[in-house]
């Protein structure tokens, strides 16, 4: 990279965001950190930028952009085109899972998000940019995730968690995809590619509701359900005006196997991810 390399930031206030401004301050990179709120913490080397993206992309000009939010905004802030050499971008590796998923507008999700890839990647070469993206599996970190932070606001208000599963996780911590993201930076042209990203750890559903329960300080009582009978109930509460942030889909998903083979960027990238630890 360059002395001083200033870099675009989008999504800089979510969990990878926050971690990857705080990796960067010894680094020689300026960020231009756009978000939509008034910032929580400020940094020497970072400028906030007040912007609503959904409106117009950044009118900024950066060598590099990294994008931490939704990929549509990566996009169109390559299509504006202003000096870009070098992109970096986080989509998810849920396009693996939910393809197929029971629930319309998750499918309707997933679609949109494999279309957005496929238009970065001919956008970024269309304008001869170096562009990685990384598609890692469930990001955890800094309490303000919405899955781990999730299952811990179940566990902190529910007597009992219903598991309706013993689906296999891998969650991903934001710190290891800002350090990654980091090492791209700096690794150039030989980090090109889409990498799919694991956790260090493998584990059951169930054990990983156990982990998050001993990470605040509580030991779960997990009531086995079949997922037929959980569904009804989630439905029901959701009705009722709780349970808002569970969908019956998710209740599905905890007999399925989330998790993604991620040989490639461990052997190429040097990805060597933290166990899992909420
Ligand atoms: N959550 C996961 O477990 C997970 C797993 C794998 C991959 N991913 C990928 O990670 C990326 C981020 O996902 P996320 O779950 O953190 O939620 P998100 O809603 O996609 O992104 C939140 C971030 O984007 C910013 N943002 C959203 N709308 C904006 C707008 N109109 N203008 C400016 N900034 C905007 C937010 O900033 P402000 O609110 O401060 O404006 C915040 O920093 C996505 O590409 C997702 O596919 C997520």
């Amino acid at each position: 990279m360059n002395e001083a390399a200033v870099v675009l930031v989008l999504g800089a206030s979510g969990p990878v965001g926050r971690c990857f401004l705080e990796r960067t301050r010894d680094q020689r990179i300026r960020a231009i950190a756009v978000s939509r709120r008034v910032p929580e913490q400020s940094w020497p080397h970072v400028t906030w930028l007040q912007h609503d993206l959904e409106r117009e992309p950044a009118d900024v000009r950066t060598g590099s952009l990294v994008s931490f939010g939704p990929l549509a905004h990566a996009l169109t802030q390559v299509e504006q085109g202003r000096g870009l050499g070098r992109v970096i971008a986080l989509s998810s590796a849920s396009t693996q899972f939910k393809r197929r998923s029971p629930d319309r507008a998750e499918r309707r999700q997933m679609a949109a998000m494999l279309e957005c890839e496929k238009a970065l990647k001919n956008a970024c070469r269309e304008r001869d940019i170096v562009l990685t993206l990384l598609k890692p599996t469930m990001i955890y970190g800094d309490g303000s995730d919405g899955n781990v932070s999730r299952i811990g606001g179940l566990v902190r208000r529910l007597p009992f968690v219903p598991v309706a599963g013993r689906g296999l996780r891998a969650p991903v911590h934001a710190d290891d995809l800002a350090r990654l993201t980091v090492e791209c930076l700096i690794a150039g042209a030989d980090s090109a590619g889409t990498w799919l990203l694991a956790g260090g750890e493998v584990l059951t559903y169930p054990e990983m509701v156990r982990r998050i329960a001993a990470a605040e300080g509580r030991s779960v009582r997990l009531l086995r359900l079949p997922s037929w009978l959980t569904k009804p109930a989630v439905r029901a509460a959701r009705l009722t005006g709780r349970l808002k942030d569970v969908s019956p889909a998710m209740i599905d998903r905890q007999a399925m196997d989330l998790v993604v083979d991620d040989t490639p960027a461990r052997e190429q990238l040097g990805w060597d991810p933290r166990p899992f630890r909420p």
